[in-house]
């Protein structure tokens, strides 16, 4: 894994970085990166310890107080700056992305591509943090709005995405002069150290420190709880399930600090007759299998109208035959591990109650013997009401049901407690213009002829009931990391009051 050196990541107990120095804590926890492909130890990483923390948060909070005083732009070139390190590493983090998570090399290169994109949207924003300027009611007054940042950022991001979604909260963050403290999954420390590397050399070579910091939890999360209690991180952005995300939110609603959520989804993709099969097919086996189905947005049920479900649910069957399945870094490998030995339990857990519940399984359903944590992508014919097609199982499965009208299509796609990602198939514009309509789709994000995972950056991300509310990424997300003040200015010489309110001494 030469790749590894590149990145700065040692073979053995690479020290946690806090900041721009490393700690060299030895006793609060080692984390064993493994290799979902083989099981294997890619490299151990200690966890911070206490005092860590305390000393992320200082120099993030130290950091802040100059940090707001650079113009945005300026900001914008720091980031634009980390940009270019990540085209120089592209491929090295890529690779370290699909060893230790176990998407495929393709994903994990998609990935870097996602944050340097995420950069370059940063750079531009970082001139366009606009405010509005509006008509005072009152004479010789000028009334506008302005953006100012609100101190620390904090990320919590998952496993699935290890660095892309710390990019998205991150380079905004940042440019809009906030610091930034990252809290990684502990299945994914490397990526996340390697991240750092390569945002402390720019930090070092610019003469910063503090705007990108990283601290380094257990499973055991004693520090997280500390993080989202922590009244100085002034946002929150946390991805993962909607159950420890609604801890979160709570935690930090408590405290009356801001909280973005980026939580569960449980995508349905519907199939309408006059769909296009040539394109649905590979776009659901995309968006079924891509990333062995831990994206958020992976398409978890496929609504197929009656008529056609007996042509394409074989063609489908028959697709998933021609996934190959193994090492993620070889490059004719389209499907990898799942990330751990838990999420193979996980996986069979559910398809072990969908054929409780009746389920039929059309392909898969098995876990696959021998080293690393693989499994089938799986179809199962299944009903939308059952438990189990009503929770996200991180994992490859596609459950199957038919449907006669759109309304009714559209009514089962709703029917979920989450609301992130939808897509439709058709070439009926009544149809997909109905699906995007209010009456449509009840998610953050509603396709037409394209599957539900695979955003680009340049939109807002994130959707809406149990999937948390929150945007990231592009389009106006970077107001969540503002707060908005309002200025009135008098310039006259008689005063007025609002409301033409007369208050005479
Ligand atoms: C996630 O799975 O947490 O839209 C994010 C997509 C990716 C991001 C997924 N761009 O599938």
């Amino acid at each position: 894994m030469d790749f590894l050196k590149e990145l700065g990541i040692e073979a053995v107990n690479q020290s946690a970085s806090w900041g721009q120095g490393y700690t060299d804590t030895q006793d609060a926890g080692v984390i064993e990166s493994i290799n979902p492909a083989t099981g294997e130890v890619i490299a151990k990483v200690n966890a911070s310890s206490a005092t860590d923390y305390d000393k992320v948060m200082q120099e993030a909070e130290a950091a802040f107080e100059e940090w707001r005083k650079v113009p945005a732009p300026l900001r914008g070139e720091l980031v634009r700056k980390i940009g270019n390190a990540l085209r120089e590493h592209k491929d090295a983090l890529g690779s370290l992305v699909s060893a230790e998570m176990g998407k495929i090399k393709a994903e994990g290169d998609g990935e870097v591509q996602e944050m340097i994109d995420m950069a370059d949207f940063a750079v531009g924003q970082s001139r366009m943090l606009y405010g509005k300027t509006m008509h005072s009611e009152r004479p010789e007054h000028r009334m506008y709005e302005q953006w100012h940042p609100l101190g620390i950022t904090g990320v919590m991001s998952a496993f699935n995405f290890p660095v892309a979604v710390w990019s998205w909260n991150a380079f905004i963050a940042a440019i809009c002069g906030n610091t930034v403290v990252w809290k990684p999954s502990p299945k994914t420390p490397l990526t996340a150290i390697a991240v750092q590397n390569i945002c402390n050399k720019v930090l070092e070579e610019e003469g910063l420190k503090g705007i990108f910091c990283l601290f380094i939890d257990t499973e055991e999360n004693k520090l997280s709880q500390r993080f989202i209690e922590d009244a100085r991180v002034k946002k929150m952005s946390f991805t993962g399930s909607s159950e420890i995300g609604r801890m979160v939110g709570v935690k930090v609603a408590e405290r009356m600090g801001k909280s973005l959520l980026e939580l569960s989804g449980n995508n349905a993709l519907i199939l309408d007759k006059t769909a296009d099969m040539d394109i649905a097919v590979p776009a659901i086996v995309f968006g079924a299998v891509g990333t062995a189905g831990q994206r958020c947005t992976s398409t978890r049920r496929l609504i197929v109208h009656k008529d056609v479900a007996d042509q394409v649910i074989p063609a489908i069957v028959n697709a998933y035959k021609q996934v190959k399945i193994g090492n993620p870094l070889d490059t004719n490998t389209l499907m990898g591990p799942l990330v751990d030995a838990n999420a193979v339990k996980n996986f069979e857990n559910a398809v072990a109650k969908a054929k409780e519940a009746g389920g039929e399984v059309l392909a898969g359903g098995k876990a696959i013997d021998g080293p690393g944590f693989f499994i089938e992508p799986t179809v199962i014919r299944a009903e939308n009401h059952w438990d189990v097609v009503q929770t996200e199982t991180f994992a490859s499965i596609l459950y199957v049901m038919t449907y006669e009208t759109t309304e009714e299509a559209i009514a089962m796609q709703n029917h979920s407690k989450a609301g992130l990602s939808s897509a439709i198939f058709t070439r009926d514009m009544k149809v997909a213009e109905k699906f995007l309509s209010a009456q449509g789709s009840d998610c953050g994000i509603a396709n037409v002829n394209i599957g539900t995972s695979g955003a680009e950056i340049g939109g807002a991300f994130g959707g809406e009931k149990e999937t948390g509310g929150g945007r990231e990424a592009g389009s106006d997300a970077w107001k969540a990391y503002m707060r908005r003040q309002t200025n009135t200015i008098f310039w006259g010489d008689q005063p007025t009051l609002a409301q033409g309110i007369k208050f005479d001494l």
